[in-house]
């Protein structure tokens, strides 16, 4: 069924949390998810060896065998959820040749919101090559409340064309970025600061889900 890919060259804008968050939020309903590793530092695979139930996931990183793969996972899979490279490689092509979603996280600052521009453009020249495929949905994480940076980051990003800009800002919340070491997503983890940043995931997610559907 639908796969996509979170994307964005830059390190640490979000893409392994993004990744897991969303296979858990999607397990939750009963829409059973694969996770593909396609980064080398396998963040994401060793995040869900560490969880306490099981999210599948399988580590993949050649273009080739990607290509090959994705498709039979589609197959097997309600839902297929792509951790992408910290580059753009080949590995980024041959997904977004195939994916159905490119989910992009950015961070509010001006290195990264240049670097999100690089994979838009490979975005943009699978759509030529696939005839508006895959569809894009761009948004923030890690945005510091009240900043300017962030202000300014969600002006540049809604005049990004050829994506859809998610007008769901992801916060950085220590809770989000404790998760990993805790084994957890914030979908199962208790208290006050978790619930929030799983109703900020959840309605992120949502909008996501209809950008892919519409
Ligand atoms: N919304 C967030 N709030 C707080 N920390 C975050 C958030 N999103 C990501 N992080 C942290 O930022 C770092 C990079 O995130 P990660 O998902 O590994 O990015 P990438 O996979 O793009 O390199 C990690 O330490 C992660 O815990
Ligand atoms: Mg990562």
């Amino acid at each position: 069924m639908p796969t996509i890919i979170v994307v964005n060259q830059k390190g640490g804008a979000g893409k392994s949390t993004i990744s897991v968050h969303l296979a858990r939020w999607l397990q939750r309903q009963k829409k059973a998810p694969l996770v593909v590793d396609a980064d080398g530092q396998r963040t994401s695979s060793i995040w869900l060896e560490s969880l306490e139930y099981e999210i599948p996931f399988q580590v993949l990183q050649d273009p080739n065998e990607l290509l090959e793969q994705l498709p039979k996972f589609a197959e097997t899979y309600e839902w297929v959820v792509v951790d992408g490279p910290a580059t753009l490689s080949e590995t980024t092509r041959a997904l977004l040749l195939w994916a159905d979603l490119a989910l992009i996280p950015c961070q509010p600052s001006g290195v990264d919101l240049a670097s999100a521009s690089d994979t838009v453009r490979l975005v943009r020249q699978a759509k030529a090559i696939r005839g508006g495929l895959p569809k894009a949905a761009i948004f923030l994480n890690k945005a510091i409340k009240g900043t300017r940076l962030k202000d300014e980051a969600f002006a540049v990003l809604q005049q990004v064309q050829d994506v859809n800009f998610l007008e769901t800002i992801i916060h950085q919340r220590q809770v989000v970025a404790d998760s990993f070491g805790q084994g957890a997503t914030v979908f199962d983890m208790s208290g006050t600061a978790a619930g929030t940043a799983r109703r900020e995931l959840e309605r992120l997610f949502k909008q996501a889900v209809e950008i892919l559907n519409g």
